[in-house]
């Protein structure tokens, strides 16, 4: 263990070597000068932790040469021997900080090891705070530093984040917009063959919008959600898509069918089905358009669903599909009238058509009047019923090249 180091300093050789034994007999390292100089040499090269200096020397006081140890050495603890005709000056250093304690002369040996013990204690509390502040400072530093570089780490992967969701919003973005274009890409496709399959049969020729304009009023009056509407939106206008799979022969026949020729006409449904399927959007659509000729109470094709198990839009379009039917001409035959058309549908209510859907369509049929009685009709029903009044988000417009861009390419 090492021991605490005491410097004494006084003129008195006697006082001096007495001080030194005894401090040397309770196990303390003491060095001693005679005078403040002799003490500062020492101290350039030795370093106690107290200094015990007398007040009145030659030379140099003790006050004096305190003064600058602390200066010099500010954690050693300093104490004064004094005579009581410089008590107040010991009392005043000590007021200013200089000297932690003061030994009166005479002193008494017992008093003044009491002072070396307590001022050591004192040296080594002071010491050990010192020792402890400086741990806390420096685990302190340690901390900010982590908590620092954990900021810039923390900093940095934001950044990184960020930058990924930039990206990834960008890739979605890009993923939508290409979806959204192959998905328009098809409907064009789709529309185009439409518009084929239209130009091809010149007794069809407007039958797709017509239906759409009944079956969307239809629809309308049936309270329809917008969901539906959208689905029975597409359905009416390519119901018969299929059609553009029926050979030429068959398809314009201008007598009557053969019921071979009738069943391979009958196809069309199923076909205009196949034809949507790739398109996602159009899912529903292809269910209702493979079921615009099931029959209400079971005898229509391809399944032979019953009722409430055809699609509602599905039962709609029947409607209006047979309605136009009826009121144009055929090769075959002429055309109904409308009372004619009227009434077979209402004859027909409940066996081949849906019974609510008969009801609507005539309270349709008053409302906007007949396409046949009225040519203008079509055109002011394009400009009135507005196509994007039933439009859902991610879902492209209807028929997104126009009949002339297709008929008439530029
Ligand atoms: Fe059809």
């Amino acid at each position: 263990m090492i021991s605490n180091k005491i410097m004494i300093v006084d003129d008195e050789p006697d006082i001096l070597d007495l001080l030194k034994d005894t401090f040397e007999e309770e196990g303390y390292n003491v060095i001693t000068a005679l005078n403040g100089l002799e003490a500062l040499e020492m101290l350039d090269t030795e370093l106690p932790d107290v200094i015990l200096s007398d007040n009145r020397m030659p030379g140099m006081a003790g006050i004096e040469l305190l003064e600058v140890i602390r200066q010099r050495y500010p954690e050693s603890i300093r104490l004064l021997m004094t005579g009581y005709a410089d008590l107040n000056i010991a009392i005043e250093s000590i007021n200013r900080g200089w000297v932690y304690k003061f030994i009166t002369k005479p002193f008494k040996m017992e008093e003044i090891m009491i002072t070396i013990r307590r001022a050591i204690e004192y040296y080594e509390i002071v010491k050990q705070k010192k020792i402890l502040e400086e741990q806390i400072k420096e685990q302190n530093q340690i901390l900010e530093k982590r908590v620092e570089e954990r900021t810039i780490d923390l900093q940095n992967l934001t950044e990184e984040l960020e930058e990924k969701n930039r990206t990834l919003s960008q890739q979605k973005e890009e993923i939508r917009r290409l979806y959204s274009h192959l998905q328009r890409s098809y409907l064009g496709t789709i529309t185009s063959l439409h518009f084929a399959l239209e130009a091809k049969d010149q007794y069809t020729r407007g039958h797709s919008e017509r239906v759409f304009h009944y079956s969307l009023h239809m629809g309308r009056e049936l309270d329809l959600d917008l969901e539906d509407m959208v689905h029975l939106k597409y359905a009416a206008l390519l119901h018969d898509l299929g059609k553009i799979g029926i050979p030429d022969s068959i398809l314009l026949k201008p007598g009557k069918l053969t019921s071979e020729e009738y069943d391979i006409i009958k196809n069309h449904a199923t076909l205009g089905a196949t034809i949507l399927d790739p398109i996602q959007f159009l899912k529903r659509v292809k269910i209702i358009i493979g079921h615009h000729h099931e029959h209400y109470d079971g005898r229509g094709y391809p399944d032979g669903l019953k009722a409430e198990n055809i699609d509602i839009q599905g039962r709609i379009i029947a409607v209006a599909d047979a309605f136009d039917a009826m009121r144009s001409d055929r090769p075959y035959r002429a055309a109904r009238s409308r009372m004619e058309a009227l009434d077979e549908l209402v004859e027909m209510s409940g066996t081949q058509f849906c019974p609510r859907c008969v009801d609507a369509f005539n309270r349709v049929i008053v409302e906007i009047g007949d396409f046949y009685d009225d040519p203008e009709l079509a055109e002011k029903y394009a400009e009135e019923l507005k196509f994007m009044e039933y439009e859902m988000p991610g879902m492209p417009e209807v028929f997104p090249y126009r009949r002339k861009e297709i008929l008439e390419p530029s």
